[in-house]
C-alpha cells in the first residue's frame, strides 16, 4: 500500500465531495474560513490517512494499515464539514453529528468500532496534543482498542502538526501576511504593499519563531520531522533577512520601529537568544532543529545569494497572486535556475497535491520513529 491509494475508497471519495458541496455554498454566502478552504481539507485528509498507515505499520499492523488509512481520510475529509468564518459554537462535535448522519444511512460501509473510532477524532479534534493524550492514549504499544488512539492523532497530525510548520507555512505567510493583512488588515497603515511585503513576512515570523515553540507537545514518533519541518522557515528567514542585508536584531528593531503588531517581548527574544546563530536549541532537546540551523552556518557566499532570491522571490510573486495555489504555480518558473527555489516549489506544491515524493519522505520518516518508539516500550 503507498502513495494516496485510500483516496479510491467509495466512502473517502463520498466525504470529499460532499464537503467540497458544503463548502462551496458557504464560501458563497461569505462563510468559509479562508484559512481553512477546501485545500485544508484535502492536505488534512491526505496525510491523516499517510498518518494511520504509518503507526499502524510501524508497529507490525500490517493487516490494519489499509482501513486505518481510509478512516483516517475519512476524518480528515469531515472534521471541519461544520466550521464556519465567525464560529458560535465549536465545530467538532456538529461536524462528528453529520459523520453520524452518513453512517445511520447506510453510505459509510464501515462497522461499529470503525464508526466510532472516526465520529470521536472528529468529534473530539479540536482538544490540544495533550489533551488528546489524556482522551484517546498514546496509539503506540496498545494492546488493545488501537483504532480511536491512531484515528484522533493522525488527524491531529494532519489537521495540526503539518499545518503548523513547514512548507505550508511559507505560502500561508507569504499570501496572508505579505497580502490580505496588507491590503485589508491590521498591516495596511504600516507597510506599503507589494514592496514591503518581505518585511511584514519577516515581522510575523519573528513573531512566530520566537514564541511558543509548537514542537514541544508533539508526540515523540513525529517530533523528528516536526523539527525538520520547523527548521524550514529559519532558511526561509535566513534567506528574507539576507536579501535585507538584515541580521536577526537589526530587523527585530528596525521592525519595532515601524509598529509591527504583538509584537510585544519579540525584540528582547531576538536579542537575547538570536536562534539564527545555531547556539540557542539545545541538541539533546532538539537534534534535528539544531543540526539544520547549523548547517546554514556554512553555507557559502553564493548559496546564500540563492537563498535570499529563493526566498524573497517567493514572497513576492505569492503575494502577487491571485490566490497561494496560483502563486505557487508561477513561483515554479520565476527567476533563474535556483536549488532552494526546487525545493521550496516541490516542499509547497508536494505537499498540496500530496505528491509521491513527499508522502513518500514523511511516511518513512514517522514509520521509523513509530517503530524506534515502540521497540523500546
Ligand atoms: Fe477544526
Ligand atoms: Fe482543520
Amino acid at each position: 500500500m503507498t502513495g494516496l491509494d485510500f483516496n479510491e475508497e467509495p466512502a473517502c471519495i463520498k466525504t470529499r465531495e460532499l464537503v467540497e458541496e458544503e463548502f462551496d455554498a458557504k464560501r458563497a454566502e461569505g462563510k468559509l474560513s479562508r484559512a481553512h478552504d477546501f485545500d485544508h481539507i484535502v492536505a488534512v485528509s491526505n496525510f491523516a490517512g499517510v498518518t494511520a498507515r504509518a503507526l499502524m505499520n510501524g508497529q507490525d499492523y500490517d493487516d490494519m494499515d489499509y482501513r486505518a488509512s481510509v478512516l483516517g481520510a475519512i476524518s480528515g475529509n469531515l472534521h471541519d464539514y461544520h466550521r464556519e468564518a465567525k464560529e458560535t459554537e465549536s465545530h467538532g462535535p456538529i461536524s462528528a453529528e453529520f459523520f453520524k448522519k452518513l453512517w445511520v444511512s447506510g453510505d459509510m460501509d464501515m462497522d461499529t468500532n470503525e464508526f466510532d473510532s472516526v465520529y470521536r477524532a472528529i468529534a473530539e479534534h479540536e482538544a490540544s496534543l495533550p489533551e488528546n493524550l489524556e482522551i484517546f492514549g498514546s496509539p503506540i504499544g496498545r494492546k488493545q482498542q488501537i483504532l480511536p488512539a491512531v484515528i484522533a492523532f493522525s488527524l491531529k497530525t494532519g489537521d495540526v502538526i503539518l499545518e503548523a510548520s513547514g512548507f505550508r507555512v511559507l505560502e500561508r505567510r507569504a499570501f496572508f501576511v505579505g497580502k490580505e493583512r496588507m491590503l485589508h488588515g491590521d498591516l495596511k497603515e504600516k507597510f506599503k504593499y507589494p514592496e514591503e511585503s518581505d518585511l511584514a513576512v519577516i515581522g510575523e515570523t519573528l513573531r512566530r519563531l520566537y514564541g511558543k515553540l509548537p514542537i514541544d507537545s508533539y508526540p515523540d514518533w513525529v517530533k523528528d520531522y516536526g523539527e525538520k519541518l520547523h527548521s524550514i522557515q529559519y532558511l526561509f528567514l535566513k534567506g528574507l533577512l539576507a536579501h535585507r542585508e538584515f541580521t536577526e536584531e537589526e530587523a527585530v528593531d528596525f521592525l519595532e520601529k515601524r509598529g509591527f503588531p504583538r509584537f510585544e517581548g519579540i525584540k528582547d527574544k531576538v536579542h537575547a537568544q538570536r536562534h539564527l546563530d545555531g547556539k540557542h536549541f539545545p541538541d539533546d532537546k532538539y537534534p534535528v532543529l539544531s543540526e539544520e540551523i547549523r548547517k546554514t552556518l556554512d553555507f557559502s557566499l553564493s548559496k546564500i545569494d540563492n537563498l535570499a532570491v529563493a526566498s524573497f522571490n517567493l514572497v513576492s510573486t505569492i503575494a502577487n497572486a491571485e490566490s497561494p495555489e496560483e502563486g505557487i504555480d508561477s513561483y515554479k518558473e520565476v527567476g533563474i535556475q535556483n536549488p532552494f527555489r526546487d525545493m521550496f516549489y516541490e516542499g509547497m506544491s508536494g505537499y498540496r497535491k500530496g505528491s509521491e515524493d513527499f508522502v513518500h519522505g514523511f511516511e518513512t520518516n514517522v514509520t521509523d520513529a513509530v517503530r524506534r518508539k515502540a521497540q523500546n516500550k
